[in-house]
């Protein structure tokens, strides 16, 4: 199954409520939190993820890259956002962490810089709902699409089907409807989407061109 998650990165910070509206026909609004420490740029904290909660219809990918997640993503978890992601390099514990979130009720999820190798997660993949493979540095949209990632997603699919497990496996940077080909061919089921949705003249035109380019080019979901 395709998830196409627009990324409110790209959006009019000063009319949220009316630029979620412009995406009502996604699967997930993509929320990312910088810090200005694990990243050189800063976005929102909890109080305006907890709002954007309260008045979004589809439900929130919150992508976390800040320092210490171990003490701060439980917080997205309790303000009911139906995935947490944090960053690999930056937690203690991820496997700690993972386990909190979903008591919590979140989904957990786990993200790799590009130069991130995935090697030490293989084992853990149980842990985790979903696997975020940047295909960008973190810290700015608007950056083109790393191709070199891609076999790094390749052994995530492989290490996800071969244990037949249901772990989402989500790209973020660069995505546009030509590089959502190359990366659904490489395995990715769920497409963050910033600059190309929000800079389209029609957001869901764009959510549903996406949509079907990825889903043309769908890697077989299981062994
Ligand atoms: C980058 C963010 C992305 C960003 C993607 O650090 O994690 O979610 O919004 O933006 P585009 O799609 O413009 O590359
Ligand atoms: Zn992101």
């Amino acid at each position: 199954m395709v998830r196409i998650n627009p990324s409110i990165l790209a959006a009019d910070f000063v009319n949220m409520e009316h630029e979620l509206g412009r995406i009502a026909t996604a699967d997930l609004v993509h929320v990312d939190v910088m810090d200005n420490h694990f990243v050189p740029n800063l976005t929102f904290g909890p109080q305006m993820v907890g709002r954007i909660q309260e008045v979004s219809a589809i439900p929130l990918d919150v992508h976390l890259m800040i320092d210490d997640p171990d003490r701060w993503a439980p917080g997205y978890a309790e303000l009911g956002a139906h995935s947490v992601t944090f960053h690999a390099e930056a937690a203690a514990d991820p496997v700690a962490l993972a386990r909190r979130l979903r008591e919590i009720g979140a989904r957990a999820g786990i993200a790799l810089k590009p130069a991130t190798d995935p090697d030490a997660y293989l084992g853990l993949l149980e842990e985790f709902d979903q696997v975020l493979v940047m295909t960008v540095e973190p810290g700015f949209g608007g950056q083109s699409f790393q191709p070199q990632t891609m076999p790094k997603l390749r052994r995530l699919r492989q290490a996800v089907n071969a244990r037949g497990l249901d772990v989402w496996l989500q790209v973020d940077g660069g995505i546009t409807e030509e590089t959502i080909v190359t990366a659904a061919e490489a395995g990715a089921d769920t497409f963050v989407a910033g600059s190309s949705v929000f800079r389209a003249q029609n957001p869901a035109a764009q959510i549903s061109l996406l949509r079907d380019r990825a889903a043309e080019h769908e890697h077989p979901s299981r062994v």
